[in-house]
């Protein structure tokens, strides 16, 4: 998929997060600055997250949200490896419902539950975007199917 602006990147999250079910778990993977929570944030907005809770993830390592369902934002910019992800509790987290969006996934490959969907984000222009997306499992190749324009 194309975004030719962050307005599109948003737009698309916006529609992802419009069909997020508890359980689903995305990955996103792209260099700093390719719009992973750029994307987030729409998703957040799509899931109808008040608009205030949504941050980058800087200080926690993962951020609860409740809108229609529960959502969890991470960010594994930091985490050296799995046992570091275990401790912070990440784990767990996912674990107990809801929906989950993952940044920097490719630092912790582990962190992935089998069956997710995995969305690379990369520049093509300053102000655009190409997502790729690839669906692991059956919901995700439906969440894929469903979302894809
Ligand atoms: N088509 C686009 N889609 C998304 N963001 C875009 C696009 N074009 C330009 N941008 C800009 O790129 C930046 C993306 O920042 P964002 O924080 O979402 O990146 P990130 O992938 O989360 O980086 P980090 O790894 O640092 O968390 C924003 O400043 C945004 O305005
Ligand atoms: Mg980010």
């Amino acid at each position: 998929m194309q975004a030719a602006s962050p307005e599109e990147t948003h737009r698309l999250g916006v529609r992802l997060g419009g069909l997020l079910q508890p359980g689903d778990f995305v990955g996103l993977i792209g260099d700093l600055g390719a719009g992973k929570t750029h994307l987030v944030r729409g998703v957040a907005e799509g899931a109808q997250v008040p608009h205030s809770e949504v941050a980058s993830p800087t200080f926690a390592i993962v951020y609860p949200y409740s809108g229609r369902i529960p959502l969890y934002h991470a960010d594994l910019y930091r985490i050296a490896d799995e046992d570091e992800l275990y401790a912070t509790g990440f784990f767990d987290l996912v674990g107990s419902g809801g929906a989950v969006l993952v940044e920097w996934l490719d630092r912790v490959p582990g962190a992935a539950p089998r069956e997710y969907l995995r969305i690379t984000l990369r520049p093509t222009a300053e102000d655009a975007r190409e997502l790729q997306a690839e669906a692991f499992g059956a919901r995700s190749e439906a969440l894929l199917a469903a979302w894809l324009p």
